[in-house]
This record gives structure tokens, sequence and C-alpha cells, in this order.
């Protein structure tokens, strides 16, 4: 009995050692087969589809089909949501709410959403801010991930020490046109083919046409306007000086100054202040606080909305931003006296002055959320294959602003 079970034993152990160089040799071919079935050779198609699944391409949305997840590490102003409707936004909201081309990103303010905070594909900080005392950035990043430099406020009201962050971001997203995601104040768009047309860098714009263009509405309106100008404004003190203009224009004509810095006052939101826009006065002032690059505040657009034509003065390069003849740029006359009198003679003229609503005809004003532009680029082609950070954020940003303007006071 117990001989027949050693010798059983011995038979076991006696096959263990084949058995096991079989397995071996099983395995290693499995392995040899797998290699050669995955390879480029053979497999060609299946990589490339397995890539462009992971999003590693495309302009076609189907082959889209992971979602991106973006953080938002502190708030925007004081709003967590950063104007959003929601905490957190998934796919379905960014499509239906935000109408969202790519939509296929969750956008959220909540630390935890994810497990782990080096699991986000982007960590948007609004760097007009100080970031949270507790966290001030996230305790552990990952390589792969996108820290994104978010502001709206122009270089000399970035209220943040930028010198500290050298190297900290990979991505922009601000109004500025060369941001890797542009964030605008607000957009032009084409009505016939609903494409946005601007701000753009080089935007193609229909042109303003010969013949008078005959709006009643504006004639009407026009016809009852008594008053020459209106400005808005709560900095009195500016690095543009605009105070200075604006007195400048004063010797010249009434400019009527509501808010901090003039004696009039209406209440921001009142919709007789803009009301008053289309049946007082002829002109409105967008004056900006800063000359910098592609710089415009949304005041700009709102007066758009109005019947009144708005007078610029800014960094900006406003035939990026503003369809041709629908405002007059301070900045291209020689003095504020030329300013003043070209004011006088489109003020006193019915058909000059509704030669400025031509633009209305064929565009409206729209606005995007920068989200879903900031989702498309996270799926463009690449995006986990390249790198880049911004070593000099500082420059990046101070260097597109100048101190002063080419009108001679
Ligand atoms: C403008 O159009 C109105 C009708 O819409 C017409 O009565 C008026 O004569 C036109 N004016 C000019 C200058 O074409
Ligand atoms: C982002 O920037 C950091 C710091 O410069 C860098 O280590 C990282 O590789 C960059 N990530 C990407 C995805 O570009």
């Amino acid at each position: 009995m117990s001989m027949a079970v050693r010798s059983a034993r011995f038979v076991v152990s006696g096959w263990r050692g084949p058995l096991l160089l079989l397995f071996l040799v099983l395995v290693v071919t499995l392995v040899i087969l797998h290699r050669v079935i995955q390879s480029p050779l053979l497999n060609q198609y299946e990589i490339l589809h397995k890539h462009l699944e992971r999003g590693g391409s495309s302009s076609s949305s189907s082959s889209i089909s992971s979602t991106r997840s973006i953080l938002l590490w502190n708030d925007f102003f004081g709003d967590p949501r950063w104007k959003l409707s929601w905490d957190t936004l998934g796919p379905q909201e960014l499509r239906e709410e935000l109408h969202c081309p790519v939509y296929q990103c969750e956008v959220t303010n909540q630390h935890d959403f994810l497990p782990a905070v080096e699991l986000y594909d982007a960590v948007v900080f609004h760097a007009a801010q100080m970031f949270p005392l507790l966290e001030q950035v996230p305790a552990r990043r990952s390589p792969k991930q996108m820290y994104i430099f978010a502001l709206m406020e122009p270089p000399g009201e970035t209220k943040h020490r930028l010198d500290d962050e050298q190297g900290f971001y990979n991505l922009t997203m601000t109004y500025r046109l060369d941001s890797d995601v542009v964030w605008p104040y607000g957009q032009i768009v084409d009505i016939e083919t609903g494409a946005v047309v601007a701000p753009n860098s080089n935007p193609s714009w229909r042109k303003p046409p010969v013949v008078a263009y005959n709006d009643t509405e504006i004639y009407d309106l026009w016809a009852g306007k008594s008053k020459m100008a209106a400005w808005f404004v709560s900095h009195c003190k500016t690095l543009s000086q605009r105070e200075v203009l604006a007195e400048r224009l004063q010797t010249y004509f009434q400019v009527d100054i509501y808010g901090k810095c003039g004696t009039l006052s209406c209440a921001r939101g009142d919709p007789y202040c803009d009301e008053m826009l289309d049946t007082d006065y002829l002109f409105y002032l967008a004056f900006e606080n800063s000359l910098c690059d592609d710089y415009v505040t949304e005041k700009l657009f709102d007066a758009l909305r109005r019947n009144v034509i708005p007078v610029v003065f800014g960094g900006a390069d406003y035939s990026r931003i503003l369809p041709p003849h629908s405002y007059i740029d301070a900045n291209r006359f020689e003095t504020v006296s030329d300013l003043a009198l070209y004011l006088d003679f489109v003020g006193g003229d019915a058909t000059e002055y509704a030669s400025y609503f031509w633009w209305r005809r064929h565009y409206r004003l729209g606005n995007s959320s920068p989200f879903c532009d900031l989702c498309a680029r996270l799926h463009e082609p690449g995006f986990r294959h390249k790198s880049q950070s911004y070593n000099d954020i500082q420059s990046w940003w101070f260097n597109s602003c100048h101190l002063e303007s080419h009108l001679k006071w």
C-alpha cells in the first residue's frame, strides 16, 4: 500500500521536469505569438484603431471615445462654478447646455471627483487670484497632466505672483489670440453660415456695402439722439490714461460720465441705461484700462447690442475682433482734435451714421464656452504624446502690453 503510493509519487515527480519544460515552451510560444500578432507588421490597423480610440486623433467625433476630466482648482472671482450651471458637468451637459462640438469631457470643481488629483487630464488655475490657502497647488502631479493658466484680466490687473510659477503651466487660456485656448469676451458669428468669424488673428470679413445702408430704425433713432457721448467707468486712474483722452475730448463736446469717476449714475443692469444709449447718445466710449494685445472687455460687446457707435481705445488690433466699419478706433487718428472732428462729422450725418450698422445684416454676437475649446484641445491628435510648458509665463503674459498709445493728446 505505502509502496504503491510512493511509486505513484515517484511517477508524478518524474513527470514534473518535462511538464514544467513543456509549460515554459508553451508560455514562450504564446508570448512570441502574441508579439507577432500585435506587431505593426501584421497589425497596423488594430494599433491605429486603438490609438484613435485612446483619443490619439481625430476630427471625426466617433473616434473620440474616452472622456477627459478637467478640474477647476480655484474659483473664478468668487464663483466656484466659473459661471457654469453646475459643480460638475459631464458630456451630456457639455453637449446640451454649452453646445460643444467636442463634448466628451467632465468639468468639475469638486477636488475629490476623481480618487487622486494626478488623474485629471487638466487642472485649470484662475491666475488672477490667489490659490486656495490650505492647498495652494496639487500635492501630486503627473507628467501627462496639463496645468492651465486661465485669465481674463489684463496683465496690469493680474493680482498674482507669476515669477513663482515659471515652468508650471502647460497651456494658456486667456483672451489673447495666441493662447492655446482662446477665451474671448464675445464673438462675431456669420448669420448665413453660422461660423464664428472673430476674434481671429486673420478674420475674413464681408465688405461693407458701397451704397448707403438704409435702416429706418437707425434713421429714426438718429433723429432723436441729442447727446454726443456716454462713458461708463469705475476705475478712474488707469495705465492706459483713458481718463486723459476723455478729458481732452470734453474740450470739443460733452462727454457724459456715468459711475464712480463722473457725476452721473445709472444702476448696472437697469434696462433704462441701455435704452438711453439707443435713444439719447450718438457714441459710446469703450476705452480700455490697459493697452494690451487683443484686450477688449465685454462692455464693448454690450455696446454692439445697442444702437450706438462704439468709439474704441485700447491695445488691440480691432480688425481682428469686430467687423470693419462697425466702430471708430481712436488710435487711427493723429490727434484728439482729428478724432473729435470726425465724430462730429459722423454724428451730424444720418447716412454716415447709419452706415456703421451695416454689419447687422450679416453678423450677430455670439459667445461659446471656453470649456468647449478646452475639451476639443484635450482630444486633439497627439495630445498625450506632446509635452509643452511655459518656462517664462511672466514674460509671455507681461510682454503683450505697452504703456503709450499712438494718439497724441
Ligand atoms: C430707405 O428705405 C425706405 C423704405 O424702407 C424708403 O422709404 C426710403 O426712401 C429709403 N431711403 C433711401 C435713402 O434709400
Ligand atoms: C507640463 O509641464 C510640466 C512642468 O514643466 C512637465 O513636467 C510636463 O511634462 C508637462 N506635461 C505635458 C503633458 O506637457
